[in-house]
């Protein structure tokens, strides 16, 4: 395996956007002290009374099955988060690699034991190039895509790119050869924002309303989701969708769960005030964004929001990618990375 790489090593890096490394920042100050390791939904298989740490488990396994790792398989974690995953790979005699632009989770998961790195997918260099017989993104291509690349028209060259850097870190003669990933979409009920309305606060918007939340979410925890199809369209050449979960039900239990628990977790006398210490250090640094998030979660309740109801307005898909042997033409390879870089 490749050495310990920062993300500011790469020679042209791509730059890791504020909002998403302090959406990390707020949760890291939250989550582990509430003692919730997972920053992304479990799998209920229906039964809506089953338990978080068992429906946790549930998708981490699943999804080292979608990539057929065992022993001594090579497993590439794109936003590791706690290291769950990892975990659940080294389990199974895998060597797993994580990456996350999270410096507070890359220190917890050194501590644990755990190969990751401090590293954006996007500067992954040729060091990296056929390393891994799978690829798993677990909740973080939400963030791959900003308003601003909206705005620019870039989004699928972002997609695009997404697909061909895991199919050139993934081994052409491993017998797995898949990722695997998971990430919320929008629906036909998203109320996605006009170019107008893109980068407006939430509070232009009517308390409360759809897009009210769907801003709220947007500028706390940075990113935009893609469209139905959009992903299959951008992966073409590289990779072919094998098979597809709807998990929006899964999300919506998780996402009540957590933040049950965290309330409960917050006024407890055991944990309350090292959770209120740590959000009013966060709030000093982060005045906007900490008060944005806690109104996000706590008041307006704008993130559970999206996966409530009989059709929610955000769907959540697991997908599972074949790799495609013969990819495009090198040259048109690093011409599309060309306008890539340019256009960012
Ligand atoms: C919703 S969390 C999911 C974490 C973990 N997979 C889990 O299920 O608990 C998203 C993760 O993606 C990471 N992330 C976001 N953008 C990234 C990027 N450009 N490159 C690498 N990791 C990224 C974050 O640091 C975070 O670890």
């Amino acid at each position: 395996m490749s050495p310990n790489v920062d993300e500011t090593s790469a020679s042209a890096p791509a730059k890791t956007r504020k909002t998403v490394k302090e959406c990390y920042d707020f949760f890291d100050c939250v989550f582990p002290a509430c003692g919730l390791r997972d920053l992304t939904e479990g799998m209920y298989h229906g039964d809506p009374t089953g338990s978080y740490q068992q429906a946790q488990r549930n998708q981490v396994e699943w999804l080292l099955d979608q990539v057929h790792c065992q022993a001594g398989s090579r497993i590439l974690d794109i936003g590791f988060g706690y290291g769950t995953l990892l975990e659940a790979a080294r389990d199974r005699g895998a060597h797993g690699v994580g990456i996350s632009v999270s410096p507070p989770q890359v220190e917890r998961g050194l501590a644990n034991g755990l190969d990751v790195r401090l590293l954006n997918y996007r500067n992954m260099g040729e060091e990296w190039n056929e390393q891994f017989d799978a690829v798993i993104a677990n909740g973080s291509a939400e963030h791959f895509v900003h308003p601003d690349d909206i705005i620019a028209g870039r989004a699928d060259q972002i997609y695009r790119e997404l697909f061909r850097i895991c199919h050139r870190l993934i081994d052409p003669a491993s017998p797995s050869r898949r990722f695997a990933t998971t990430i919320i979409h929008c629906n036909d009920r998203t109320p996605v924002p006009t170019f107008a309305e893109l980068k407006k606060s939430p509070f232009a918007f009517a308390w409360r309303s759809p897009k009210f939340h769907y801003a709220m979410i947007q500028q706390t925890f940075g990113g935009f989701y893609p469209e139905p199809q959009q992903l299959e369209r951008c992966a073409q050449d590289y990779f072919r969708l094998s098979g597809e979960v709807d998990g929006t039900e899964d999300y919506h239990l998780t996402s009540e769960q957590w933040f049950a628990h965290v309330r409960r977790q917050m006024m407890s006398l055991k944990n309350g005030p090292r959770i209120f210490g740590n959000l009013v250090r966060q709030f000093c640094r982060r005045p906007r964004h900490t008060t944005l998030m806690l109104i996000c979660l706590l008041v307006t309740e704008s993130w559970q929001e999206q996966f409530r109801g009989e059709h929610p307005a955000t769907t959540l898909l697991r997908q599972t990618w074949d790799y495609v042997p013969s990819p495009v033409p090198l040259s048109e390879e690093i011409a599309e990375t060309k306008a890539t870089l340019l256009s960012s």
